[in-house]
């Protein structure tokens, strides 16, 4: 797919190198405004990547993907704990949005997220990848004309996250997220999936077909995609 460029790296490390380079290019050139971010495992280097550098995000507006629904900024479970803890306690934003998983009406909230979004278009967006090809929380059989939107999480989210819920606490199994129309309008992706447990995923979008099966593949449909990954695939 000539619309996908692929840089394969050699660890997590490297890869969060590769982001910073990318980053710091786009920072550079004035290209960079409203970044679209994300949270999981796989971000973790490439915020300390950037926590440890001189790049300056003062100027940028951040968006987030998702949050749980009924867990608060203050619980170290949630999406806003996470970005607060790796990222903007450590570099400031011009502005941080995240979806408000506490707000008592979540159709509205998820209305007015996408309203903020299509106010403040996206330059670029980060991604990761869930084991079953999720992206955000778009799992498997979410139509791609989906907006920000409650989603319910599939077994297999559950499972794989719930390893890193603290405090005993039980994992939402419903949670706010940008749709997949919502990312994809992004002027760029750029996608990162490191292990084996990616493989699955990477497979599916590197064989080029398109199916809501795999949310992953629709970025097959984006002209600028950039995949970074520690994962060597034929
Ligand atoms: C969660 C997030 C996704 C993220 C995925 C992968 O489900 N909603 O946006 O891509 O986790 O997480 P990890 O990087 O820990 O593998």
């Amino acid at each position: 797919m000539e619309n996908v460029k692929w840089i394969v790296v050699k660890n997590p490390e490297e890869g969060a190198k590769e982001v910073f380079n990318l980053i710091s290019e786009e920072l550079q050139h004035n290209r960079l405004h409203v970044l679209g971010l994300a949270t999981g495992s796989t971000m973790i280097p490439i915020y300390n990547e950037w926590t440890n550098s001189s790049l300056d995000f003062s100027n940028i507006t951040a968006f987030n993907l998702d949050e749980y629904v009924g867990i608060d900024a203050d619980n170290p479970n949630s999406y806003a704990y996470f970005m607060n803890q790796h990222l903007f306690s450590k570099k400031p934003f011009k502005e941080t949005y995240i979806p408000n998983g506490m707000a008592e009406d979540l159709d509205k909230e998820c209305k007015e997220y996408e309203d903020q979004l299509n106010s403040h278009p996206l330059d670029i967006q980060l991604l990761g990848v869930g084991e079953n090809g999720h992206i955000a929380f778009n799992e498997p059989g979410t139509s791609f004309d989906s907006v920000t939107h409650v989603a319910t999480l599939t077994d297999s989210t559950l499972g794989v996250n719930s390893q890193y819920f603290e405090n005993d606490d039980k994992i939402p199994n419903i949670a706010l997220t940008m749709g997949i129309s919502s990312i994809i309008k992004s002027k760029k992706l750029i996608m990162v999936a490191f292990g084996e447990k990616k493989r699955a995923a990477m497979e599916k979008l590197k064989a080029g077909e398109v199916t809501a099966e795999w949310p992953i593949t629709k970025l097959l449909h984006h002209e600028d995609v950039i995949v970074i990954t520690d994962l060597q695939l034929d």
